[in-house]
């Protein structure tokens, strides 16, 4: 077992918002990422497609990651509408969010369809942040951990690594909702991903893969989340949107 902790990170998920005026919200963001946050944390924005080169050359010389939210499995093609992992890497990205349960509840993503994206990502040597996470039925049943076992086991990618690879737990009813899981749910799910990561990653990168919790995660609540064991940086949606308090959460972290 490795005795070293993961970099934090944290990562804001802006998913259909943003517009080019919302260049004014990186710079806030930019500005408060200083040398002395940088030196504890990094910090990801993923705004939509639109914004990503924008974004990407706007945060150079920074040391914010940019990234993406979604990937096709083909590095190009006759596929109207969608981009591919190279595109991403080509316009400035590093990361890419996959299988978030908006893409899960609303293209019908699968964890084998999760799992073909993270191999393309990793093709174009972007990093994956592959989400999972159980529906309130689920975790109201007593299912939440089956769940996200299995959808771990299925989503991700024989070849992944810690540097290629970020596990993002989100509940599905904590997300937009103002909702969390107790801090002791947290932990015992990001428990089970951890012991279940030897199996895909290996023993040396088992402790080494970033797990971010996702769900109403906003300043009020990110100390908590955070100092949580194996939660090693959060997944925001709302809060990110505002440099202000995505700042507060990356602060959270320190
Ligand atoms: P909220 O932080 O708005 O709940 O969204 C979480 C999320 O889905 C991030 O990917």
């Amino acid at each position: 077992m490795s005795t070293e902790k993961p970099r934090p990170l944290i990562a804001g998920n802006w998913k259909m918002n943003g517009l080019r005026a919302s260049q004014s919200v990186l710079d806030g963001i930019r500005e408060g990422y200083t040398a002395a946050v940088a030196k504890k944390v990094d910090v990801l924005v993923c705004p939509p497609t639109t914004l990503l080169h924008a974004f990407a050359v706007q945060a150079a010389g920074s040391g914010l990651y940019i990234g993406a939210q979604d990937c096709h499995t083909k590095a190009s093609g006759a596929y109207t509408g969608d981009i591919s992992a190279e595109m991403i890497q080509d316009s400035g990205g590093q990361y890419v969010i996959l299988g978030h349960s908006e893409r899960r509840q609303y293209h019908g993503e699968t964890d084998a369809l999760v799992n073909e994206k993270t191999v393309a990502a990793h093709r174009a040597g972007l990093t994956a942040v592959v989400c999972i996470g159980e529906t309130r039925e689920e975790r109201e049943s007593g299912k939440a951990i089956a769940v996200v076992k299995s959808q771990l086991k299925g989503s991700v990618p024989a070849g992944s690594t810690a540097q290629n690879l970020v596990i993002a737990y989100e509940p599905v009813w904590a997300i937009g909702t103002g909702l969390t899981p107790t801090v002791a749910d947290v932990a015992e799910v990001h428990a089970a991903i951890r012991e279940d990561l030897i199996a895909l990653v290996g023993k040396d990168d088992q402790y080494l893969v970033r797990i971010l919790y996702g769900g109403s995660v906003k300043p009020s609540n990110a100390a908590e989340l955070l100092g949580t064991a194996n939660v090693d940086g959060a997944l925001v949606g709302g809060a990110s949107l505002v440099a202000k308090d995505f700042l507060a959460i990356v602060a959270a972290v320190a």
